[in-house]
């Protein structure tokens, strides 16, 4: 049986080429190696601890839908499907919750950026003394705006992913780099169920690609992110977007082709970038434009990435024409994750002692 592959990405706003870079690209060429069992999925659950609008999220699903398939994700060889649509998601992380510390869930870097305050304040009140947490909401000294506006569920995010991928005994999970904490826990709970329930998960792995990490346009220092829309390179923009976005991505002022991360971070991230798309070194890349000055090289990048997705473009233009055809290809894949999973949820439920 050849090892088994899960990965999943949040319907919460159009890929960048970080998300292509770190994870979708290489999920395609992981399929097509066909090394691995995939599942890859639409993680709406998980996109719910954002803000977002009620009336876009179907839309938002099905535009991702559209952006697994135009990359080439094959429904023929892999299983892609929605996590909505498969409820064992929802009861598995229920019973992980069960066996996992609140210290574990604070340590996690992801939810540090996205509630810093709150997990400040929660760290304090447990350092002072852990009863009073029951008191957090009416205690006077904190900030009950911050704390009101941190979801449980974001703070609970990192089991349902660990939900997500112990259902299919997952072997390996492509991500970004971002995500390796996250897989570090899963990995923990897997031990912990097993120590206590006898062996019933398998410890998967990360797989990162040679660019875990593409940087912001604009602020190349940090990651880029779907939630500075305006530092990223999205995967669909037109040729003209592409363009004057890579013309006005931040470089240094100096003026040689170099490669240095240290020092070049925004320069050696377009070349990262180049390089990604090419499948060439960058080593190779540097030599290609080197005696280039920045805009020149800036140019021909635009090039690059403009062609490198066209027939992406026109893929995707095409499946976002029916969206029947989008939500068959998930209920079909839905109906056969939730076989696999559902399986494993009753294994888990015999081993807790819940199966009647
Ligand atoms: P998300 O949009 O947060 O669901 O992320 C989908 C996938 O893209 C995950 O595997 C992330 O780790 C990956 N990812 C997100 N941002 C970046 C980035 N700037 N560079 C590389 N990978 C990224
Ligand atoms: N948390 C991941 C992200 O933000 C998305 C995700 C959810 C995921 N469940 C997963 C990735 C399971 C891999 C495996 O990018």
């Amino acid at each position: 049986m050849k090892p088994i592959l899960v990965s999943g990405i949040q319907p919460s706003g159009r890929l960048h080429i970080g998300n292509y870079l770190g994870a979708l690209k290489n999920f395609v060429d992981l399929q097509d190696s066909d090394e691995y069992q995939c599942y890859f999925f639409i993680a709406d659950l998980h996109s719910l601890t954002e803000p977002f609008d009620p009336k876009e999220k179907q839309r938002q699903i099905l535009n991702l839908t559209a952006d697994f398939l135009a990359a080439g994700i094959d429904p023929k060889k892999s299983t892609i499907f929605l996590q909505s649509q498969v409820p064992a998601h929802s009861e598995l992380m229920w019973i992980l919750n069960t066996i996992t510390s609140m210290g574990e869930l604070l340590r996690m870097t992801q939810l540090k950026d996205k509630a810093p305050e709150t997990i400040k304040q929660i760290k304090e009140l447990i350092a002072k003394n852990m009863s009073d947490l029951e008191a957090i909401a009416i205690r006077e000294d904190i900030n009950e705006t911050q704390m009101n506006l941190t979801n449980v569920g974001l703070f609970d995010y990192p089991v349902l992913m660990t939900a997500d991928i112990l259902l299919y005994g997952a072997n390996i999970v492509p991500v970004g780099d971002d995500q390796l904490q996250h897989l570090e826990l899963t990995r923990s709970l897997a031990r912990k169920f097993n120590t206590r329930f006898g062996k019933t998960f398998i410890e998967p792995k990360g797989l990162l690609t040679k660019t875990p990490r593409v940087m912001s346009l604009k602020n190349p220092e940090k990651k880029m992110s779907k939630s500075q829309p305006e530092s990223c390179l999205f995967i669909d923009d037109d040729p003209e977007d592409i363009r004057q976005k890579i013309a006005r991505a931040t470089t240094d002022s100096g003026s040689e082709i170099i490669y240095d991360p240290e020092t070049k971070h925004g320069l050696s991230n377009l070349l990262d970038i180049c390089a990604a798309i090419t499948g060439k070194e960058v080593s190779m890349t540097v030599r290609e434009f080197s005696g280039k000055n920045y805009s020149e090289f800036k140019n021909q990048l635009a090039k690059i990435v403009s062609d490198h997705f066209a027939a992406f473009r026109e893929k995707k233009k095409k499946l976002l024409a029916s969206d029947k055809k989008l939500k068959t290809i998930l209920s079909a894949g839905s109906k056969k994750a939730a076989d696999v999973a559902d399986k494993k949820m009753a294994d888990v439920k015999n081993k807790i002692g819940i199966a009647l």
